[in-house]
């Protein structure tokens, strides 16, 4: 057993440990996968100031986001089909972040259900809403949230339809995975994620399958958004989605400023800055480049997070101390899951956490909630050179 140090690590055994087609479908972005990398690379622009004697002792990573209690202002994000990375995987990942004290958020294109994973654990978790076409699925899918007592509704404004990922066009990409050939013949290389499997009845989309109407197969990832997501979702929708819901609302998939300014206006509870991974609009600005600008405009009226390309502790830092309140990981804790299980996220957890912790101490700050721009060297033009044509 290789020793995990770091999320590159745990990215390593991941790819040995899972079927190629759940792996590329992680981690690929949109088109020429421009947005997906740049992501990542952007934070390498931001540097560190460093601070000397100074009192690094009893230092605390707690924070809040939406009002709740978090050991650290990191959640897991949504992601979709979790539970083919490792059977009940979404179960797993939500016992590992409730145990570290930290959101799990469930994906509606989950393998497990929302109450497969409510009958799991013993604290509130937060879901995220996609909306399709079919509202009075919609509206029940909410009331079924409501029910498991979820205590944020993240609802995704950026994936009304699907950015194109090539490898998972070219893999067939769907839930239970199509048994081509070329798929049996990697699965029949990956024992431990083959005897998972097998240990579990959830292989399909169990939100969605047996509560739609008619939906016993779901065909590709890309075949069923095509047909069920709504084109026309518009901000108008958000009202009565916030209406029915009336608990805390996240928006997630805000990438500029004048969409932020919008988000405001809805009477949500935070956004989430986001380029859903560069799984999206590739050619789209870093999340991480964008997010200052949104901090300068809205900041004081709304809860502000971020996600996309987050990899390390200090990338956390790094957002933080621009102004987010908190940040979410996908696929860095996607490759623990697929590692090495609930113990694989919770690896994940720590190795972020003690990165974020240790940073933080270098940085001259005791608490996480102490972080600010003071923190941090910023190139002047970090912020892009952009104009509107
Ligand atoms: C969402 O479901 C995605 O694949 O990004």
């Amino acid at each position: 057993m290789p020793i995990i140090t770091n999320i590159t690590d745990l990215k390593a055994l991941y790819r040995r440990r899972v079927p190629k087609m759940f792996y590329d479908y992680a981690e690929s972005g949109s088109w020429s996968e421009q947005t997906f990398r740049e992501n990542v690379t952007d934070f390498a622009d931001i540097h560190l100031r460093q601070k000397v004697a100074v009192d690094m002792s009893g230092r605390s990573t707690a924070s809040t986001m939406v009002g709740q209690d978090v050991a650290m202002p990191v959640a897991l994000a949504p992601v979709g089909l979790t539970g083919m990375q490792s059977a009940d995987g979404e179960i797993k990942a939500a016992k590992a972040a409730e145990a570290f004290g930290v959101p799990f958020t469930l994906s509606t294109m989950s393998i497990c259900s929302i109450e497969d994973v409510a009958a799991e654990v013993t604290k509130p978790f937060w879901f995220q809403l996609y909306v399709m076409k079919d509202r009075d699925y919609i509206n029940d899918l909410i009331d079924r949230a409501k029910a498991a007592k979820c205590s944020a509704l993240v609802l995704t404004l950026d994936l009304q339809i699907l950015g194109q990922r090539h490898k998972d066009v070219k893999n067939g990409l769907g839930a239970p995975p199509k048994l081509t050939l070329k798929n049996i013949l990697n699965m029949a290389t990956k024992p431990r994620w083959v005897m998972g499997m097998l240990g579990t009845k959830r292989h399909e989309f169990r939100n969605i399958v047996g509560h739609v109407n008619n939906v016993e197969n779901m065909g590709t990832l890309a075949e069923w958004t095509a047909k069920q997501f709504d084109e026309k979702l518009s901000w108008d929708d958000v009202a009565w989605i916030k209406e029915r819901w009336g608990g805390p609302l996240i928006l997630k998939g805000i990438l500029d400023v004048e969409d932020a300014r919008r988000a405001v206006e809805t009477g949500a509870d935070a956004i989430v800055v986001s380029n859903h991974g560069g799984r999206q609009l590739d050619g789209a600005m870093s999340a991480i480049r964008m997010l200052p600008d949104i901090i300068d405009a809205v900041g004081d009226r709304i809860e502000v997070h971020m996600d996309s390309g987050i990899r390390s502790g200090q990338d956390v830092l790094k957002a933080l101390a621009l102004g987010a309140k908190g940040v979410y990981i996908g696929r860095a804790y996607i490759y623990g899951l697929g590692a090495m299980g609930q113990e694989g996220v919770t690896k994940a957890l720590e190795v972020i956490h003690k990165e974020l912790d240790t940073t933080m101490a270098f940085c001259g700050r005791q608490k996480v909630t102490e972080l600010n721009r003071e923190n941090l060297l910023v190139p002047e033009d970090f912020r892009g050179r952009f104009e509107r044509a």
